[in-house]
């Protein structure tokens, strides 16, 4: 058996916080290799990279998730008890819950509502000088997340729900001020969620018996008991928040229109859904997002020579596995048609995290995801125009979420044609 190499450092936090997105896969490219040993906050961390190394983080045997997130991610991204915290049956149990809400025409119905406020709100657009395409997105997104949760907007204080859901995220990976935030938005967070989680169980709300807050509300666990309220409002929340989260690559997708305008005329040539497809999946390969997810190794074991300790907590990259130069062709350039090939989506394509959705933590939303970016992609490519104006679009590989320096600001927004809803469905 061979020792995992070290990459020698005392404490490898000092070095992330300095390069983000770019510490696992520099220091893979530095030691020649796609799995290394080191130090983070003094706690002994496995880094591991691309498809292989995928596989076997997905491997349940072997990795658990319980006790893992770091507690200030808990405080702001995730929420106490939700299901990425969960193992084997309490986890299956819960994501197969979430799972139950992602078929094709539950999709279809949230691209009507998101088209239904792109729409109001592109009209909108027209009335202002700059539009930060990023906030734009979430009061879209949020309205028709909430809508398809069986949540009323017009009930609801939208503006403190929007901004507390897009806080959570974007403080997740901040210090000082930026994280305080996020945690002050999650508290808010879940006393809201486990609210309409008791006000459904009382019949005070009545939502559809097929939206996740009834379906939440109503779960029972493995011994027949109804979720406390505030768990059930986290995972709530695990479908409003990313969903408006969206809005990230949606925003994303607006960059690239602008600054890779060979690709963007492409799309606009090609009014084919697919093309807007493939236009969003590179948007999710190529832009920085979640740099890497974390599980914990249950026993020691053996993989490809290396001998894993037993609860050792392991990193897996997403962003140097969408990256990796042996498994992309030119992966540093932005190639929509990439996606004219078979890929390998199970442990390949994982901005998302890998695996199989039902038995791994793989994202539950990543449906949702792929079909509202492609059909963002369609409406900003068909159905307005928009101007860029001089700003700084540089996305610094520090700043975890990744954004553009100005947060892509658009002018002189034009709905080119009126259109009706839905648009793009199927
Ligand atoms: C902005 C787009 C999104 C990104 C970048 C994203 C990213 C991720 C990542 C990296 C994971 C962790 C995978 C792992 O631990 O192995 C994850 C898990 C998860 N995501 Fe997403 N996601 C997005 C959108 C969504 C949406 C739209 C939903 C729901 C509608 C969703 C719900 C979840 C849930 C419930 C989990 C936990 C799954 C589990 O632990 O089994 N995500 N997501």
């Amino acid at each position: 058996m061979t020792a995992i190499p070290s990459n020698h450092r005392i404490d490898s936090a000092f070095q992330f916080i300095q390069t983000g997105y770019q510490f696992i896969p520099n220091e893979c490219d530095r030691l020649e290799t796609n799995i290394f040993e080191t130090r983070f906050f003094g706690k002994k961390t496995i880094c591991l990279r691309g498809p292989k190394a995928a596989e076997l983080f997905y491997d349940e045997t072997r990795f658990e998730r319980k006790g893992v997130c770091p507690v200030r991610l808990v405080k702001t991204l995730f929420g106490k008890g939700g299901v990425q915290g969960l193992d084997d049956t309490d986890h299956r149990q819960r994501k197969e819950m979430m799972m139950s809400l992602m078929s094709e025409e539950r999709i279809d119905e949230l691209s009507q509502h998101m088209h239904k406020h792109l729409d109001q709100q592109s009209a909108q657009w027209e009335t202002q000088n700059r539009v930060e395409i990023l906030d734009a997105m979430h009061h879209v997104l949020s309205h028709a997340i909430c809508e398809w949760c069986g949540i009323d907007p017009t009930q609801q204080d939208m503006e403190k729900v929007t901004q507390d859901m897009a806080m959570m995220v974007d403080g997740s990976g901040g210090v000082g001020p930026r994280h305080w935030k996020a945690r002050r938005a999650r508290k808010r967070g879940d006393r809201w969620a486990g609210q309409l989680i008791e006000q459904t169980r009382a019949g005070k709300l009545n939502p559809p018996e097929d939206s996740a807050l009834w379906v939440f509300a109503k779960h029972q666990d493995r011994k027949g008991n109804l979720l406390p309220a505030q768990v059930a409002g986290v995972d709530l929340q695990n479908i409003i928040r990313p969903t408006i989260a969206i809005a990230r690559w949606i925003m994303f997708a607006v960059h690239a229109m602008h600054t890779q305008p060979q690709a963007f005329q492409e799309l606009k040539a090609n009014s084919d859904i697919d093309a807007a497809d493939r236009f969003g999946e590179e948007v999710r390969r190529y832009y920085p997002f979640f740099p890497m997810v974390a599980a914990r190794t249950r026993s020691a074991f053996e993989w490809n020579g290396y001998e894993f300790p037993a609860k050792t907590r392991v990193f897996l990259d997403l962003y140097g596995t969408t990256h990796h130069p042996h498994y992309w062709s030119n992966p540093d350039d932005f190639i929509p048609d990439r996606f004219l090939s078979d890929i390998d989506r199970k442990f390949t394509m994982i901005p998302q995290g890998g695996g199989d959705y039902h038995q791994n933590h793989r994202c539950a939303g990543e449906f949702i995801t792929r079909r509202l970016l492609r059909d963002a992609v369609r409406y900003m490519a068909d159905q307005v125009d928009f101007e860029v104006p001089a700003q700084n679009l540089s996305i610094s590989m520090t700043r975890i979420p990744a954004e553009p320096a100005d947060r892509m600001l658009l002018s002189n927004v034009r709905k080119r044609v009126p259109s009706d809803t839905p648009a793009y469905v199927g």
